[in-house]
């Protein structure tokens, strides 16, 4: 593991802050930043275009491996996703197509197929990796896991609240009920369920804004940075 790129993994449910906080992260260490949810998406998203049953395994492992998806930063720095060649950045945001990610993502064939491609994202000077099993499956051997949690409610409001600008018809009930719907499955699943790995820190961001999530991580990464001697790198110190 020495000399390994280093990687700070941040698992949680759907709404904990994941990925806003992941994103803050990766700019102030100048790291690279993986979102996972993302692939799951595209899977899911593409599915629902071709018309391929959500439970059909074969044909869905066989999408996630020959998917043609490409990331790149749009004119307002914003990551701006294509799949075969189209923007669907906006479509990927949908509560329907994080119903069918979670879906798939139930899926062996459909997470083995996407673990290569989210383990090729680990590049100097380091990742930030934002998902449901980046600590426990994509990359056990992370020096700094971090479950982020929040109530459901507060998980509830803050998509509520990324999305009603968008979407005159989104509704705060409906959200919640699909958070409950989709944290059950997320969690029950046989394969990969979203749980913290047995040396993950717990970071609870019901009461926190995103700046202090970040400083708390930033910290905790200092200290294991500090602990280890500085061998992960330079990230962390700026
Ligand atoms: O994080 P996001 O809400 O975009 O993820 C969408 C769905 O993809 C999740 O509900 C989950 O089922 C699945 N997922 C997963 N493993 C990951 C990331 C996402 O199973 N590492």
């Amino acid at each position: 593991m020495e000399g390994a790129v280093p990687v700070i993994a941040i698992d949680g449910p759907s709404g904990s802050g994941k990925g806003t906080v992941g994103r803050f992260l990766a700019r102030r260490l100048g790291w690279h930043f993986l979102d996972s949810g993302l692939l799951y998406r595209l899977v899911g998203l593409a599915a629902l275009r071709r018309g391929i049953p959500l439970d059909d395994e074969e044909r869905l492992g066989a999408l996630a491996r020959s998917l043609e998806a490409a990331f790149r930063e749009g004119p307002d720095g914003e990551l701006q996703v294509l799949l075969e060649g189209e923007d669907v950045t906006e479509a990927l945001r949908g509560e329907g197509c994080a119903a069918a990610a979670s879906r798939v993502a139930a899926l062996p064939p459909v997470r083995q197929a996407l673990l290569e491609r989210q383990r090729a994202f680990r590049r100097p000077p380091g990742l930030v990796a934002d998902g449901r099993d980046m600590g426990t499956v994509v990359f056990p051997d992370a020096p700094l896991k971090v479950f982020l949690t929040a109530s459901r409610e507060a998980r509830a409001r803050r998509r509520y609240n990324q999305l009603k600008g968008k979407d005159a018809g989104v509704n705060l009930a409906a959200i919640l009920e699909e958070l409950a719907e989709r944290d059950a499955r997320d969690s029950a699943r046989s394969i990969s369920p979203l749980r913290p790995a047995p040396d993950a820190v717990t970071v609870d961001t019901t009461a926190l804004t995103v700046d202090e999530a970040v400083a708390r991580i930033l910290a905790l990464w200092r200290e294991r940075a500090g602990k280890d001697g500085g061998s992960f790198g330079k990230g962390g110190s700026s």
